[in-house]
């Protein structure tokens, strides 16, 4: 059914600014100051946007939905992570593929989209994690590449055994993606210096979620940052270094930015907005609930990531969604913080968040949020302009959001299949009221109504293809 959202206030990354759209056949067909509901197909939805900002639908360049790791499963699947994502705002889900060691790289890539294939609400799209670089993995991640149209590889240099890459694999992997054009999404920690804080603080019955921090304080992921940056201007690789928590490493990625250096910063939800005292909570284990990596920081370092937003030296905001439950997995790290599985899920909060902590205290203005939330994510990984713009052509994905709705964050309300909710209680000032993804509406209300497994893939091309 086409639809005709009237009287909204459109906000993109650049503008803002007050007209009707129009969409039909999954796309935007027209934007004018004034469409006279009359005059358009009998059959038209009309939607009164009035006192309401028009969003481009939002992009999370960053979440984990099927994740195994650190012994355990993550609890969402594309249903769920899909609601929770659109009640939110996000009309498309960047994934990370995560296989073992052990895994063929294809085998991966069909795993991870059989997944979402059936249950998406969203439209979607993965970055595929390299953790072996042989003749077979050259070959496959060729082809996903190619054929499939993933265009964005995913490397951790953390997690030492489990998804950490050679430093020579890597190499290999950086002069491969400069060949094919594609972007390498990076998480920058030093896993062997990691190991060996934890096998230190562990041995000094040092245990609990407190002490998570300073395993691998902001020096560890700076050096990440630095070391991935050197491979990059070695290689003349483009590198995304993913959930940037601090200063220190913001300041070395700005310094390779300056030396010409194709490096990208990520922010997510959760740095921005909780410090490291959430994960020195002693009431019961409640600090495991704030366990994530890079992790949780000393407060000063909001400062610098919104400021970096404002700046434009961090071009995104994600969440690094990883949805684990504290009953029944986070506590499997009761008696040593090393086996609490790492995450904090927050797909269906990080828009509101944004608003109320990011533009409505002036953080960053309502054009930044556009571009950190969805634009930047859509031209860095190759969506846009068909996602993160509302102009004549894009797909309709859109956002009528009511700045001044107030509501509480729960994990009642929550569509995510976790026990708990990190920001449990916190009041926000905002809210998508109606989420259309490609012309259909999906949330109404503030409320899932949308099919499941309306969800597509969205194959990409190279956003970097050799000039030489
Ligand atoms: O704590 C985190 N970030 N968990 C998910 C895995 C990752 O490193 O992104
Ligand atoms: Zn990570
Ligand atoms: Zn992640």
């Amino acid at each position: 059914m086409p639809l005709l959202i009237k009287g909204g206030r459109i906000i993109t990354a650049t503008e803002d600014y007050r007209a009707d759209v129009y969409c039909a056949d999954e796309q935007i067909t027209s934007i004018e100051a004034d469409i006279d509901p009359a005059s358009v197909a009998p059959d038209t939805e009309v939607i009164d946007a009035t006192g309401k900002y028009l969003f481009p639908g939002f992009i999370d360049p960053h979440v984990h939905i099927h994740l195994p790791f650190m012994g355990t499963n993550a609890k969402d699947d594309y249903e769920s992570a899909s609601k929770a994502a659109l009640a939110g705002g996000t009309t498309t889900l960047i994934e990370m593929i995560c296989p073992g060691p052990d895994d063929e790289p294809l085998a991966a890539f069909n795993e991870w989209n059989d997944k979402a294939k059936p249950l998406a609400a969203v439209d979607y799209t993965f970055h595929m994690a390299v953790v072996r670089f042989d003749e077979l993995a050259h070959r496959q991640l060729s082809q996903i590449v190619t054929d499939e149209g993933i265009a964005s590889f995913k490397v951790f240099l953390a997690y030492k055994g489990a998804l950490d890459l050679s430093d020579s694999d890597l190499f290999d992997l950086l002069k491969m993606a400069r060949r094919m054009g594609v972007i390498t999404t990076v998480h920058c920690e030093n896993a062997e210096a990691v190991d060996a804080m934890q096998t230190k603080l562990i041995g000094e019955g040092r245990t609990g979620p407190e002490w998570h921090e300073p395993s691998r304080p902001t020096c560890v992921e700076a050096g990440g940052v630095h070391h991935i940056a050197t491979f990059a201007e070695l290689t003349d690789a483009h590198i995304y270094a993913v959930h940037t928590s601090c200063a220190d490493a913001l300041r070395v990625a700005v310094d390779a930015q300056l030396r010409g250096v194709n490096i990208w910063v990520e922010a997510v939800a959760p740095h921005l907005v909780l410090d490291e005292t959430y994960a020195q909570r002693t009431d019961g284990f409640e600090g495991a609930k704030y366990v994530m990596s890079p992790p949780l920081r000393e407060k000063s370092n909001q400062d610098a990531l919104w400021a970096g937003l404002k700046s434009g030296a961090v071009s995104t905001i994600g969440t690094d969604h990883a949805p684990f439950d504290f009953k029944g997995q986070k506590d499997m790290g009761t008696d040593a913080f090393t086996k609490i599985p790492n995450g904090i899920p927050s797909v269906q909060e990080r828009i509101d968040l944004v608003h109320t902590h990011g533009v409505l205290e002036r953080k960053i203005d309502l054009n930044t949020m556009v571009s950190a939330c969805s634009t930047n994510a859509a031209r860095i990984f190759g969506l846009y302009p068909r996602k993160g713009a509302i102009r004549v052509g894009a797909d309709a994905d859109l956002v009528v959001y009511d700045p001044t709705h107030k509501h509480t964050l729960s994990v009642e309300t929550s569509h995510s299949k976790v026990d708990y909710n990190a920001f449990e209680g916190w009041e926000m000032t905002g809210r998508s009221d109606v989420v259309t993804v490609r012309g259909k509406v999906q949330v109404r209300d503030g409320t899932f109504c949308g099919d499941i497994g309306r969800g597509r893939l969205l194959k990409r091309k190279p956003t970097h293809p050799s000039t030489g």
